[in-house]
């Protein structure tokens, strides 16, 4: 699945850059993504990306310091980020959550060259995972933020530690999404959202970017719960 990933990470970078000169990605957190960065950061993949010019944001973050174990930013330093020479545009979990979310509207803002207000980013590439409970990026079942439709990036609050997550306007605005799920634990989740269509409590299930493409990679775990046989495994 990883090395699947790699290969459309990979080939995103690339058209991006023949065809507008720069690469804008926003990535995922939590533990999945880890082993795509790790190949990413190898070589068979390093010199394939032209990392200076890539924007890398994050589809959410943790409100803890970017030294902290739970980071989706450390996280991304570890794997990927100590390697390449990228321009990164990280959520500044050691803020407050609304001073966060406010600077990552800016830098949205400035690195899209976005001129009018009501102005959504397109990216090239989001990476999502999701949890068990159906939440993708820290959009959560029944938070306020899933009803977002103005603002780039919000505050969640009602998780601890608190986060800050892209809106779905703004991942309804790329050109590509890639679901990154593996393990039996998603297995039914996944069939929920992918067979059942289920996008009501699901909020990966909302995800459907309206000029552009949404690509699920499962492991086979995660896609054991799948009963047609149209999904490529
Ligand atoms: C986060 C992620 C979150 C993650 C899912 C799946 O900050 O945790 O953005 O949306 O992608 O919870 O997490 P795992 O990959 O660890 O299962």
């Amino acid at each position: 699945m990883s090395r699947h990933a790699a290969k459309l990470f990979v080939q995103s970078a690339q058209d991006a850059v023949s065809s507008r000169g720069r690469f804008i990605v926003a990535l995922s957190g939590g533990s999945t993504p880890k082993s795509l960065y790790s190949l990413l950061s190898g070589p068979g993949y390093l010199s394939k990306v032209d990392w200076e010019k890539t924007d890398l944001f994050w589809g959410d973050e943790r409100m803890v310091p970017p030294t902290d174990t739970r980071s989706n930013f450390r996280m991304a330093e570890e794997t990927l980020l100590h390697k390449v020479s990228a321009n990164i545009h990280r959520i500044r979990g050691e803020d407050e959550p609304e001073d966060a979310a406010l600077a990552c509207e800016d830098e949205l803002r400035g690195t899209f060259m976005l001129e009018r207000s009501g102005d959504i980013p397109r990216f090239d590439l989001v990476l999502l995972g999701v949890g068990d409970d159906g939440h993708t990026a820290s959009l959560f079942p029944g938070s306020p933020s899933l009803l977002e439709r103005n603002r780039l990036a919000v505050p969640v609050r009602e998780k601890d530690p608190p986060r800050v997550t892209l809106s779905f306007p703004v991942l309804n605005n790329a050109s590509s999404v890639v679901f990154l799920v593996a393990g039996e634990g998603k297995a039914e989740v996944v069939a929920h959202i992918i067979e059942e269509n289920n996008t009501r409590g699901y909020p990966a299930g909302m995800v459907s970017p309206v000029r552009g493409k949404s690509i699920w990679l499962l492991d086979r775990a995660a896609a054991s719960r799948l009963r047609h046989t149209g999904v490529e495994l």
